[in-house]
């Protein structure tokens, strides 16, 4: 088809279906031109390996369900790898528990956060997906569940700052932008540790809405302890003084993970 036609055939749906726009908007390569105008200098987060951020490489096991929404292996064991030395955490955004349940292996004080079951039934979500919310983390009755919208939730009520901190909830500009302002003004102490989940679609690839509302959420004095973690989907925030890579893909391999896998009942 030519790209007249193309361009004519498209007009014709939009008018039709003017919601059809928004799939424009939102695709990743507009999304990157438009973040591109605001931070040339920033098209991508300075890359940290493993071994840089902790000092030694990877060696821990984590405990996943291996399905939708769920996370990469190395994004899990990051948060588990952090969660060594430090003694609170706070997430949003529980989904079946998986990254709390990790975590609380190493950290007795863990929090996550999540819209509640009747919340999720009012936007009229899949109430098998309501019901399924927290079947792992709810297992370990020492992790403290939350139940409230961000976007309602009282942060300085908590009265608390956190070690480690997991934002990993609604993944729109907004919801990010939003989510992370929060945590940065009532969560924080001076050696806290922040990761994003869904910083990039895979270790190659950013995703831009929410790269976008990372950066206009902290405080751009602060970007400079800003990072993504090689092999990950997550962008980090840690203070130190880090050797760091350039971003690029398609990527030269400089790491080959051993995965053993043991599967067990749930
Ligand atoms: C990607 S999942 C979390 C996955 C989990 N952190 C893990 O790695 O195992 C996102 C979760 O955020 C929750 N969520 C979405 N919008 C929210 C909001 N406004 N307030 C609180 N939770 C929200 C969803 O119900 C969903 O469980």
């Amino acid at each position: 088809m030519s790209k007249l036609k193309k361009l004519l055939k498209a007009s014709q749906n939009i008018i039709k279906e003017p919601s059809l726009l928004n799939h424009v908007l939102n695709e990743n390569l507009v999304r990157e031109q438009d973040h591109g105008q605001k931070y040339p200098n920033l098209k991508t987060l300075p890359q940290l390996s493993f071994h840089e951020l902790l000092g030694q490489n990877l060696d821990l096991e984590v405990d996943l369900f291996v399905l939708d929404g769920g996370s990469l292996p190395t994004d899990i064991a990051l948060l588990k790898a952090l969660s060594q030395n430090k003694k609170s955490y706070f997430e949003i955004g529980t989904w079946r528990g998986e990254s709390v349940w990790n975590v609380a292996k190493h950290i007795d004080d863990c929090y996550t956060l999540n819209l509640s079951k009747q919340e999720m039934l009012d936007f009229r979500w899949n109430p098998r997906y309501a019901e399924l919310h927290g079947i792992l983390s709810k297992k370990n009755p020492s992790i403290k569940h939350l139940e409230s919208n961000t976007k309602t939730f009282d942060f300085k009520a908590l009265n608390k700052k956190f070690d480690l901190v997991f934002i990993d909830g609604d993944h729109s500009y907004e919801m990010v932008k939003h989510d992370t302002e929060k945590v940065f003004q009532n969560l924080l102490h001076d050696e806290s540790v922040v990761v994003w989940h869904d910083y990039a679609f895979n270790p190659e690839k950013v995703r831009y809405e929410v790269f976008k509302a990372i950066l206009d959420a902290v405080p751009s004095e602060l970007h400079k302890h800003l990072y993504h973690v090689e092999n990950t989907m997550c962008a980090i925030f840690v203070k130190g003084d880090f050797k760091t890579k350039v971003f690029e893909s398609p990527k030269t391999p400089d790491n080959l993970f051993q995965i053993s896998i043991k599967q067990n009942s749930f």
